[in-house]
């Protein structure tokens, strides 16, 4: 029987969701990170359930060759990258495949997926850094978590982030030397600083540090070591949030140099975005991605397209190009704002209009009332992981909606929806489950990922569907 501890040496038969090894072994399956198909490897034992271990790789006796050198000092230390370790080619099929194994294991669903969209550059993709700050007990820290922890792995750079990287963390670390500032201990709730992030709008930084309770000291020499590397391409902003949560920003934003928000034009759209508007992470995927979502609607010609969670309003822009009008919905007011002032400098006020508030408060009147008008109604849902509240799914379905175009950065909650439009999925007092027979509701017209994330587990997926 296999305990904790033992170490074996086995072949790695398959790949798991998260990207890592598996080794099956006297009824276990093992998850064995940074091992690849085929490999044999030898491994330590780390913990064992009934049916499943986690193993720690400790030597690979046969690479597969599959297996690249990893370029990141931290890699197999920081959570970020699951599969620097695989070849690029390997990384687009791993992702594929993983959601057609997400709609099968948990939708029940047998897809076929078309193959991944790859990102132009693999690495210094990024235009957004969130770097926690720690105090280790002995001194402060700026880095990345640990994978499945709050622990942070100290960092000089970062190859998946852009260039800037390495200049902002040296600036604040020597701004917390300087000035004698303590990182954010989770344990006692005390510290200076939390955590520094740093969004990029075409070439323009927005700098944000997050303190636990804002401090003066030193922000002139800040500003000017700031001033020196990147000119006046950046804002700093100071935050507050002495909260004891996972979320990164308190309520209260002090802007200390710069401007709150940057222009940028991107698909022919002006847009402007600020501290708290989500953004697409790689710009080229994102260009790909929206192009794609553009054109499947397009191809539908409805008079209405519905943007669910549209964010700044880029892409709500781009679809009231293919329809009569197009209706963003957003729960992020700033980011509204952003909507607002893109259809004003775009001339599109009379075809995007840009609603506050939650879709699953907003979108049954929404649907309704297009419907009502005799309207030719799709909508795109683009949600955060979590997927989409169930009474948006309800929505849809009292609604009849012609077409769906489904974006999503999650596959298992992507899956899970997708069940419960075409009916192999119901949800029973707050539990989802199977259905065997089901006369299905939509057909899946197609499903294509990109490569939004190279060297992470990560994918983003568009599920077109349409009323059968
Ligand atoms: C994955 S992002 C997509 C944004 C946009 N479609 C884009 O491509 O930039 C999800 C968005 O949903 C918003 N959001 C989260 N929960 C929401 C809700 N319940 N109702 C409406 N918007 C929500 C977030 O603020 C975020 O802007």
């Amino acid at each position: 029987m296999i305990k904790k501890n033992d170490v074996l040496t086995e072949y790695v038969v398959d790949i798991g969701s998260n990207g890592e090894g598996i080794v099956k072994k006297d009824g276990l399956v093992i998850f064995l990170p940074f091992a690849l198909i085929g490999e044999k490897v030898t491994f330590k034992v780390l913990k064992v359930n009934s049916k499943i271990a986690y193993g720690k790789l400790l030597e690979v006796i046969s690479p597969s060759q599959e297996r690249v050198n990893a370029i990141c000092p931290v890699f197999t230390k920081c959570g970020g990258c699951s599969v620097q370790h695989l070849n690029y080619d390997s990384q687009l099929k791993f992702k594929k495949d993983n959601v057609v194994n997400c709609f099968n294991k948990i939708a029940g669903l047998k897809v076929g997926v078309d193959q991944c969209v790859c990102s132009d550059n693999q690495f210094r993709y990024r235009n957004k850094l969130q770097l926690p700050v720690s105090f280790n007990g002995e001194r402060t820290i700026i880095g990345f978590y640990a994978e499945n922890s709050h622990r942070v792995v100290e960092i000089k750079d970062c190859p998946i982030n852009k260039e800037y990287t390495k200049t902002i963390i040296e600036i604040f670390n020597n701004f917390i030397l300087e000035n004698s500032f303590k990182g954010y201990s989770e344990i006692t709730n005390s510290g200076d600083i939390r955590e520094i992030t740093v969004k990029e709008i075409s070439g323009n930084l927005i700098i944000t540090v997050v303190w636990i309770r804002q401090q003066e000291k030193g922000i002139k020499g800040l500003i000017n070591a700031l001033k020196l590397a990147f000119g006046d391409n950046f804002s700093l902003f100071y935050n507050e949030n002495n909260k004891n949560t996972n979320v990164i920003y308190g309520e209260k934003f002090f802007l200390k140099h710069g401007l709150s928000e940057y222009t940028a034009t991107r698909l022919g759209i002006k847009y402007s975005s600020g501290v708290l508007s989500f953004m697409q992470v790689n710009d080229n995927v994102c260009d790909k991605l929206y192009s794609y979502v553009v054109e499947q609607v397009k191809g539908f010609a409805p008079d209405t397209v519905i943007d669910a969670y549209s964010g700044a309003g880029l892409m709500t822009a781009l679809l009231s190009k293919t329809a009569k009008k197009a209706i963003g919905i957003e729960i992020v007011k700033e980011a509204t704002a952003c909507a607002d002032l893109l259809a004003k400098n775009n001339g599109l006020q009379d075809k995007m209009f840009n609603l506050t508030g939650a879709c699953e408060d907003l979108i049954p009147s929404v649907i309704n009332k297009e419907k009502e008008m005799g309207n030719k109604v799709a909508i795109v849902l683009n949600p955060p992981r979590k997927g989409c509240d169930v009474n948006v799914i309800n929505a849809i379905l009292k609604s009849d909606i012609d077409k769906i175009v489904y974006v999503s950065c999650m596959p298992s909650t992507l899956a899970r929806d997708v069940g419960l439009l075409l009916g192999s999925l119901k949800q029973v007092d707050g539990k989802i489950e199977k259905v065997d027979n089901y006369i299905p509701k939509y057909s899946i017209n197609s499903i294509k990922t990109f490569d939004m994330f190279p060297q992470t587990k990560h994918v983003e997926t568009v599920v077109v569907l349409e009323k059968n």
